[in-house]
């Protein structure tokens, strides 16, 4: 199995070192603040008895996934023998940069270097790069310990071998990579996101659904497909002769429907005064940190669901 070097060690470099050394690589921890390898540590230490009575640590006991990291002094000692570089520094293009900079004067030839940047283009801090080829975003979900898809971005000049490789250590490490073809603003999930904000956001500003009926639409309703499910299996199985069928009964309704879709809600104004009241009201701001600890608790109950389920009745 290969060497991890985990470069910035906050919330997504802790989460990417459980993902990868529960798969058995070793993974070393660098951060630019000393303190941070050691503190992410820490807080891996807390979470892995969660993750072993959940079954989500692939058969592993917590000391031994424990026991692939370590944190490391310096970015060369970090770097020394890795195949493969997970950068989370702060989303600032300059520091992208200068980081990807450093690394590639010091990581070996063959070491991939992947962003986990939410929404840098991986062209604009590669560029200049003499290895550039082998430099690509793979970029997570919080946290990628729970939630398998990454989306794999190529720059313009990524070696195509580079995606494929890294798209096979990612599957290796139980993740399911979405490879895309050439980089775009908001990958692939974002953009399936804002779509659907977009759409929350309008329905709410003119005044069709309260705030709670459009979380209830997904929560206790499109999600419960879209957890095993993508929308194009969905409408392949919504329509008694398959996808076509559907296209041909309900293009009609989504057509009219786009012509009522096509401007942007003001996501700033009175709108959000009214969707922020709303949501402080069913949760104060003091309870914030309490919800994510319970939202975490129940991604964990649904990944093992998943895995479950997909064991017992196939993917
Ligand atoms: N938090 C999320 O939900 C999430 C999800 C997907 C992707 N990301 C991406 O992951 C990256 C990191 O985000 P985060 O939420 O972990 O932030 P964070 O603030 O928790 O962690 C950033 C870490 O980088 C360190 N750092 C700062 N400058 C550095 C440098 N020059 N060299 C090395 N380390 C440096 C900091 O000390 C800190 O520990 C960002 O690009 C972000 O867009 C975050």
């Amino acid at each position: 199995l290969a060497k991890v070097a985990i470069v910035g060690s906050g919330f997504i470099g802790r989460a990417w070192a459980i993902s990868y050394a529960r798969a058995g690589n070793d993974v070393a921890l660098w951060d630019q603040d000393a303190g941070a390898p050691a503190a992410a540590l820490d807080y891996i230490d807390g979470v892995l008895g969660t993750l072993n009575e959940n079954g989500l640590l692939n058969g592993r006991s917590p000391a031994e996934v424990r026991g692939h990291m370590s944190a490391a002094a310096t970015l060369e000692e970090a770097l020394d023998g890795a195949s493969h570089v997970q950068e989370n520094t702060p989303e600032v293009v300059e520091i992208k940069r200068e980081i990807y900079t450093r690394l590639d004067a010091l990581a070996g030839p063959d070491t991939v270097l992947a962003s986990s940047t939410s929404g840098i283009l991986p062209s604009a801090f590669t560029e200049h790069l003499k290895g550039r080829a082998r430099c690509l975003v793979v970029h997570p979900i919080n946290p990628p310990y729970l939630v398998p898809a990454a989306e794999v971005v190529p720059a313009p000049w990524t070696d195509p071998a580079v995606v494929i490789r890294t798209r096979d250590f990612l599957i290796a490490a139980g993740h399911a990579p979405i490879v895309m073809k050439k980089e775009v603003d908001g990958f692939v999930m974002n953009r399936m996101q804002g779509a659907l904000l977009q759409e929350a956001f309008r329905l709410v500003e003119e005044g069709y659904a309260s705030i709670e009926d459009v979380d209830i639409g997904i929560r206790d309703g499109l999600a419960l497909r879209w957890s095993f499910m993508g929308p194009f299996e969905t409408i392949d199985l919504n329509a008694p002769g398959g996808v076509r069928d559907y296209v041909e009964r309900y293009y009609p309704l989504f057509a009219r429907m786009h012509e009522t879709q096509q401007h942007m809600a003001d996501w700033k104004g009175k709108l959000l005064d009214g969707i922020e009241v709303d949501r402080r009201t069913k949760l104060p701001k003091d309870k914030l940190v309490e919800r994510q600890v319970w939202r975490d608790r129940r991604l964990m109950a649904l990944a093992a669901h998943k895995r479950r389920a997909a064991d017992e009745i196939g993917e």
